[in-house]
């Protein structure tokens, strides 16, 4: 694939996100507390995280040892955060979240895997194969834009764990229902843990500073930011104590 044609898809894939971004003001995506057998054949939750996950962690692991690029530059360093990050969320988050007997539908694990070969697949091989080594030479290091994305990057992936870690802790053994999280930034918004995946990939695309990157922080958010106010909407709908001053994702913003 040329340059020009990488570029042709990912500038497509972004209006994409424009539109799906739009769209899930008005359709809830189906899954976790938003789950629906309206939504045809349903798999079992643990199971559709990893099959949902997997492609993106396996495409940036294959470029990453076989690409022509990757070792030649420092890109192995934006591999590697990639494919830390996507371990953690296709085989640890899966184990870790509270069994219950709620289910996904099909559709939703068949988008999330096209949603992830797509990404990857822009990423891994506009890394391994395009992208001009003299760009992620040693001066790459002490650029802000990368000394600022990796602070981003980092500080997003620990408030998307912790805030995890809240959430899934909130259920005790054999529980299944929903509480009001508490402490930490869920005292200003209803999804830190949304708000810090969105920061994390944010600072990834500085850190990267190439179109693939950016596309993809934009797909994060396009994603997330309706799907926080999803959940911000069901939690005041459910709870009639859920603390009012609590914006969705962004902290005194949104
Ligand atoms: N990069 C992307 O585009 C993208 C897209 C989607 C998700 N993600 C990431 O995937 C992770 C999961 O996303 P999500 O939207 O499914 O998160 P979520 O709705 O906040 O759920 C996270 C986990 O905590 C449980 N939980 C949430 N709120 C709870 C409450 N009030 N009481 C008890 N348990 C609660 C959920 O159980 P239930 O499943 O039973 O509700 C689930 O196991 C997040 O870290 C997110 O950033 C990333």
């Amino acid at each position: 694939m040329t340059l020009e044609t990488l570029k042709l898809i990912a500038y497509s894939w972004l209006a994409l996100a424009a539109v799906v971004f739009v769209a899930m003001f008005f359709v809830t995506a189906p899954f976790g507390r938003h789950t629906s057998e309206k939504w045809g054949v349903l798999v079992n939750n643990k199971l559709a995280w990893v099959l949902m996950e997997f492609p993106s962690f396996s495409i940036m692991s294959y470029f990453l040892f076989f690409g022509t690029n990757s070792f030649c530059s420092y890109v192995w360093i934006l591999f590697s955060l990639w494919i830390f990050h996507y371990m953690n969320r296709t085989f640890i988050y899966p184990l870790r979240i509270k069994s219950t007997p709620k289910k996904m539908p099909l559709v939703i694990v068949l988008n999330a895997i096209l949603f992830n070969l797509i990404n990857a697949g822009l990423n891994g091989y506009y890394l391994a194969e395009l992208a001009p080594a003299e760009d992620y030479s040693t001066d790459w290091f002490y650029a802000p834009h990368f000394i600022i994305g990796a602070i981003l990057f980092v500080s997003g992936m620990a408030i998307n764990w912790k805030a995890d870690a809240i959430l899934i802790n909130l259920r005790k053994p054999g529980e299944t229902g929903y509480k009001i999280p508490k402490g930490f930034l869920f005292d200003y918004v209803s999804s830190p843990n949304l708000f810090g995946e969105i920061i994390e990939w944010t600072g990834f695309a500085l850190m990267a500073w190439n179109l693939p990157a950016l596309t993809f922080a934009v797909w994060t958010f396009a994603n997330l930011v309706p799907r926080a106010k999803n959940h911000h909407d069901w939690y005041l709908s459910k709870f009639a104590d859920y603390p009012k001053e609590r914006k969705a994702v962004f902290p005194f913003i949104f």
